[in-house]
């Protein structure tokens, strides 16, 4: 892979750290890379084939640093299929953080809720998802045909991760850690849908039957490389705004933005003591 490599001597060139975790940060989140302590920031656009990012309200960066004694690297601006990534170009930061020695990866987003409990402001354990594009980063990949021929390592990914995509062990500590920190949190079911349109209120009462409690645009294809990966993957939505036909309002991207800043205390809190933990 000379794309992964030729961005790994680049990145090489700024810090040696071997960052274990890494969290790939949603819209209006990118702020949660303030928690890093000595940080070493590299813009993504000046990372050898780095795919580069467009949308409001993301800066393309990796911030490199530590946590409570953890290496960790955040990615600012997850790329996303709706700007015109290739699914295959749209998990590269997730192949990047594999070949920097990330095993643990928390994935964030902006979400919009379906299940009825759910407001915005409410935080969401990924626990399943839903693939509702069809798309999938590990079309004619090597670790892809491997685990459909059901041998080695990418089968071993594979089988394990058709039925826990999400850790279930580190997902139940996570909320233990919430109710330890008094921060409440649900759990649920996330629906990819590619965008870039929202949801009509149709689609989004099709999405109820089927069993999402949430829906967004991004996230699972990277949780589907970082499982071929090898990663341990955590996930985490916040609802934002309440999906299609379900509020009074219109969505928009600003409300979105909102909500995540308005969340950003109890985001911080939560993330500090994961990756503490
Ligand atoms: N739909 C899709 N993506 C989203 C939403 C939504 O309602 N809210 C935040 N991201």
């Amino acid at each position: 892979m000379p794309e992964l490599h030729q961005a790994l001597s680049h990145i090489r060139q700024f810090t040696d750290l071997n960052p274990s975790v890494g969290l790939i940060l949603g819209s209006g989140l990118s702020m949660l890379a303030d928690l890093v302590h000595d940080p070493v920031s590299l813009e993504t656009s000046t990372i050898p084939n780095y795919p580069p990012s467009t949308v409001e309200g993301h800066v393309g960066r990796l911030v490199f640093g530590s946590i409570s004694g953890v290496s960790v690297v955040f990615v600012q601006g997850r790329l996303h299929v709706y700007e015109g990534h290739s699914v295959s170009n749209a998990t590269f930061p997730v192949r990047l953080l594999s070949a920097l020695g990330v095993r643990r990866l928390i994935v964030t987003n902006a979400a919009g809720g379906i299940h009825p409990d759910f407001k915005p402001g409410t935080l969401m354990w990924i626990t399943d998802h839903i693939n509702w594009t069809n798309m999938n980063p590990l079309i004619g990949s090597r670790k892809g045909s491997v685990a459909r021929a059901g041998a080695g390592a990418g089968a071993a990914a594979q089988n394990e991760s058709g039925n826990n995509y999400y850790d279930s062990e580190w997902t139940n500590r996570a909320r233990a850690i919430g109710n330890k920190l008094g921060i409440s949190t649900s759990s649920g079911t996330y629906l990819w849908t590619r965008g870039p349109s929202y949801e009509t209120k149709a689609e989004i009462q099709a999405f109820k039957l089927i069993g999402a409690d949430a829906v967004g645009m991004s996230t699972v294809p990277e949780v589907v490389q970082a499982r071929a990966c090898g990663m341990k993957v955590l996930g985490l939505s916040t609802i934002t705004n309440l999906a299609a036909g379900l509020g009074d309002n219109e969505l928009n991207h600003e409300e979105v933005l909102d909500v995540g800043r308005q969340v950003r205390s109890d985001l911080e809190r939560l993330i500090l003591a994961l990756i503490a933990d």
